[in-house]
């Protein structure tokens, strides 16, 4: 009897030990995953809101029917942005001027970011001058974005701009690198 008990027990011994086995790799995986799992999300959290609130996204801004020919109209650009506590809705991260051109032009709308591209002060739209002028060191620029006088380096920023279903107008927000000849895309 007693030796058939001891057999009994030795023939479950690989069995409860390979259970144990399996079950701290399960366990073990569990606990492990943990960390995985908020690194994952630390790196891809900044990519996620960076191209919500900056990233290159398509934002409808309006319709073709609300912009006046040759009337530079300014459009704010909001976006929700959070932060390792806090989540912010409907922040300022932007402006865009839209200007719709004359019938018959190859892009109906031209979008400008209203930042300079000097320093980055924000160009205001004189219409008294028919202009574009930043304040902070009077740079001037012409309703299609060229400079005309000042210390800027280029000329304003264009936005891709889409037409979608004949009217709506939809922008490609973008950042450029201030104080360089060339326009580079920072976001
Ligand atoms: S920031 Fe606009 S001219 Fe300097």
């Amino acid at each position: 009897m007693t030796n058939e008990n001891e057999n009994h027990s030795k023939d479950e011994q690989p069995d409860r030990r390979q259970f144990i086995k399996g079950a701290s790799c399960v366990i073990g995986a569990a606990i492990g995953a943990v960390p995985m799992a908020a690194g994952v999300r630390v790196v891809l959290s900044p990519l996620v809101d960076k191209e919500a609130a900056e990233g290159g996204a398509m934002i409808r801004l309006g319709d073709l029917g609300d912009l006046e020919t040759g009337v530079p109209m300014k459009f704010a650009i909001v976006a929700d942005k959070s932060d390792k506590w806090t989540r912010y809705k409907d922040v300022p991260v932007g402006a865009v001027y839209l200007v719709k051109q004359k019938e018959g032009t190859e892009n109906p709308v031209v979008a400008f970011n209203t930042v300079c591209p000097h320093l980055g002060c924000f160009v205001d739209y004189r219409k008294e001058k028919q202009d574009f002028f930043c304040p902070c060191h009077d740079s001037n620029f012409a309703l299609n974005g060229k400079l005309k006088n000042g210390v800027s380096p280029r000329g304003m920023d264009t936005l891709t701009v889409e037409l979608r279903n004949t009217t709506e107008v939809w922008v490609k927000f973008q950042r450029f690198k201030a104080n360089s000849k060339n326009k580079i895309a920072i976001s």
